[in-house]
């Protein structure tokens, strides 16, 4: 296990994931929490920070348990901070220190510089700058610009670099990351979707024992990989619910509940589509509709989980990046989330909670849903928003619309299938707009619907790129909806990024 100390960089979640790419398991705890016990942790990663050293506020942790004593890898700031304390000196930088460089100096016969080219491409974001190096510091890199690039401490395994290694544009980034962990940190490469579920079910198996637990299913990866680790542990005392709101796609209900039964969970399909759409009837603002759909799911789930009798816990599909609370930049004074109060709340949720992928990031929630034999195309299904059809549908929702919208983004969806197109789009779909325009068909003069088609690709779905999908594809699929979805007389393409759009239209 590797523990990694938040700074309030933006890039300590890709450190992470760097880590796990070798098939380490690691953690991230904030700079201030760093846990007394220090025995289960094999090394330590530094982050980045916002921050300056030299600042009044400088985040100032007392490292005496960790410098020395296990094999330790300070990032920029990270870097930094192990010289400005420890006898070097840090000042501001008269150069620019930002994206791009080379490493034109790499010390010879370095452990740490194992495999890595001269030259190496790396990644510089800092305003400040190592002068002089700490007591017993052995310079081991350094760029055109920036000197002191990279340097260890004699006689102990203190590792600090510059430049960012975890992120994409610093070519040799992870070879760097595993040189430090596996050939000198020693540590093992033992974290592996299959180890993952072993250790998980027996953790699950003595955590919840003979009680029962409810969990709703919503068609997506991560609650579907959390109810088969959950089934694998305790069978037929997972009570799956899986609700269709009305606002799902074309026959997404049934299919995606006999899927559930082939794969043997105990799952209760709950159509409450009329009360979800009964309750939306005259809404047009979108956070209202939002507050509704929310409303009216829990109340169907209160009393779908009451019919559970003895239930003890409640099943999620948290994933770790829902989990981590990078450090407030506020600084030392940065507080955790307190946790609500339980009163008031639907009864189900006043059950404990159990979250077996909350230490997961998404990709390695398919690789373990992969590895659980669960079906790789229920695996690499796009996401799809709680609230459903309802978002895109702009304005007020009805029956009617809803099955237009679901005509439509059934040919889209399918179409990108059949061209062998799904799995390069991150996340597709149709939107209907509240306007109507002048079309002819026959010699008759229509006055229909426009609908947009979105597809973009993202990561995260945090920033997003519109998809350049092919023109024949597109005059195909807007053939095949103006022909065959009655309503609709106009297909128009969006073709915005996030930012400034967003990905959805509401
Ligand atoms: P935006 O539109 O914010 O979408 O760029 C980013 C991602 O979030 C999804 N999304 C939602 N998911 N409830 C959800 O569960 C929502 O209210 C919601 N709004 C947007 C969206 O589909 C995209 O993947």
């Amino acid at each position: 296990n590797v523990l990694i100390l938040d700074f309030g960089s933006q890039y300590t979640q890709l450190i992470a994931r760097r880590v796990r790419e070798l098939n380490i398991f690691c953690e991230i705890l904030p700079f201030n929490q760093i846990p007394e016990d220090l025995s289960s942790f094999k090394a330590v990663i530094l982050s980045g920070s916002p921050y300056s050293v030299r600042s009044e506020d400088a985040l100032h942790p007392d490292l005496s348990n960790i410098k020395g004593k296990l094999p330790l890898l300070a990032v920029c700031y990270g870097a930094q901070y192990l010289a400005h304390f420890n006898g070097g000196e840090v000042a501001p930088s008269n150069l620019r220190e930002y994206g791009r460089a080379n490493l034109a100096f790499i010390k010879e016969d370095e452990a740490f510089f194992e495999n890595i080219p001269a030259n190496s491409q790396v990644w510089m974001s800092h305003s400040d700058t190592i002068k002089t190096l700490p007591t017993n510091g052995v310079r081991l890199a350094s760029t055109h610009d920036v000197e002191n690039a990279a340097y260890r401490i004699d006689g102990e395994q203190t590792y600090a670099i510059q430049f960012h290694p975890e992120v994409f544009h610093s070519t040799d980034g992870t070879e760097l990351i595993k040189n430090f962990l596996v050939n000198i940190a020693q540590v093992a490469q033992d974290f592996t979707p299959n180890a993952f579920v072993e250790e998980t079910i027996a953790d699950l198996k003595q955590k919840i024992g003979n009680d029962r637990v409810i969990l709703g299913l919503s068609g997506g990866v991560d609650s579907t990989v959390a109810a088969v680790l959950l089934n694998k542990a305790i069978g037929e005392n997972l009570y799956c619910i899986f609700v269709n709101n009305g606002l799902l796609r074309k026959d997404e209900f049934q299919s995606v509940l006999d899927q559930y039964k082939g794969m043997g969970l105990n799952v209760k399909g709950v159509d409450a589509a009329d009360r979800f759409l009964g309750e939306l009837a005259g809404i047009e603002e979108p956070e209202a509709k939002r507050k509704v759909i929310g409303k009216v799911f829990v109340d169907v789930f209160d009393d779908e989980s009451k019919l559970v009798k003895d239930a003890k816990w409640l099943g999620q599909g948290t994933i770790y990046p829902d989990v981590i609370e990078s450090v407030s930049v506020k600084g030392p004074s940065a507080t955790i989330k307190s946790h609500h109060n339980v009163g008031g709340l639907p009864d189900y949720m006043k059950l404990q909670v159990v979250e077996p992928l909350r230490m997961l990031f998404k990709d390695e929630v398919r690789r373990v849903g992969a590895s659980l034999g669960i079906d790789p195309e229920l695996l690499g299904r796009h996401p799809f928003p709680g609230p459903g059809l309802s978002i895109r549908i702009l304005g007020d929702i009805t029956p009617e619309k809803v099955a237009i919208l679901q005509e439509v983004d059934a040919i889209f969806i399918n179409g990108l299938k059949e061209h062998g197109l799904y799995n390069d789009v991150w996340q597709a779909g149709a939107i209907l707009l509240p306007v109507n325009s002048v079309g002819v068909m026959g010699d008759e003069r229509t006055y229909e619907k426009v609908v947009a088609l979105r597809a973009v690709q993202s990561t995260d779905g945090m920033t997003a790129d519109w998809v350049h999908l092919p023109y024949e594809f597109l005059m195909e699929i807007s053939n095949k909806i103006i022909n065959r979805v009655k309503g609709v007389n106009r297909v128009v393409y969006d073709i915005s990024s996030k930012p400034p759009a967003t990905i959805e239209w509401e």
